[in-house]
């Protein structure tokens, strides 16, 4: 009698395996795609909700932001952000402003003393620390980090604020 060596066997009963692992594969791939579009919807729909609610937030904090200008700013860095000469700094395109962030939450926060140069400008000035919440400190900067053509995505938050301390 003619016998057959092991690896011929598994062979010769390959396709019944075949068969089962199909099988199995039906049923998993069935559950994939019966669960992969309610998935993504909701994937869609609450990362595009969070984006929004983001940029709710961000809009909200910017006109905050305005009204804490006129009260707190307005006198010294003029109405639309360009300074007093070579007496008070501009925010507007203010090149410290943009590329010093934590400087210029710094400055808000306690104050700003001796030489710093704005837009190739020196100034050697004082300019004492505004009496506001870190909210308010957020929302001001929100503010004029993204008018007068000044524009930072990057939001100031309440937080960041929070955690700058004066060293
Ligand atoms: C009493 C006048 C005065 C007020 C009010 C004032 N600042 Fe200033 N600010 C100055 C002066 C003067 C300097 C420059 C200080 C120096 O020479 O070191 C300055 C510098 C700055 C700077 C860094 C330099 C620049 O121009 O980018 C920022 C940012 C700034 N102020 C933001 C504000 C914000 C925001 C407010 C309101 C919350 C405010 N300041 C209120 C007078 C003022």
């Amino acid at each position: 009698m003619k016998t057959t060596a092991a690896p011929f066997n598994w062979i010769k009963h390959k396709p019944k395996y075949a068969n089962v692992l199909n099988a199995q594969w039906q049923v998993v791939s069935t559950n994939i795609l019966n669960m992969r579009y309610p998935l993504l919807l909701l994937l869609y729909f609450s990362s595009t909700s969070i984006l929004f609610a983001q940029g709710e937030k961000f809009a909200a904090s910017i006109q905050k932001g305005a009204v804490i200008y006129k009260k707190n700013c307005v006198v010294c860095h003029s109405k639309k952000g360009t300074g007093k000469g070579k007496r008070i700094p501009p925010l507007a395109q203010s090149d410290f402003l943009i590329d010093n962030r934590i400087a210029s939450i710094k400055a808000i926060k306690f104050g700003l003393e001796g030489k710093i140069m704005v837009n190739g400008i020196d100034y050697d000035k004082s300019m004492k620390a505004v009496d506001l919440s870190n909210k308010e400190i957020a929302d001001v900067l929100n503010y004029v980090l993204n008018t007068w053509g000044n524009q930072s995505d990057k939001m100031v938050t309440e937080k960041e604020v929070k955690a700058i301390h004066n060293d």
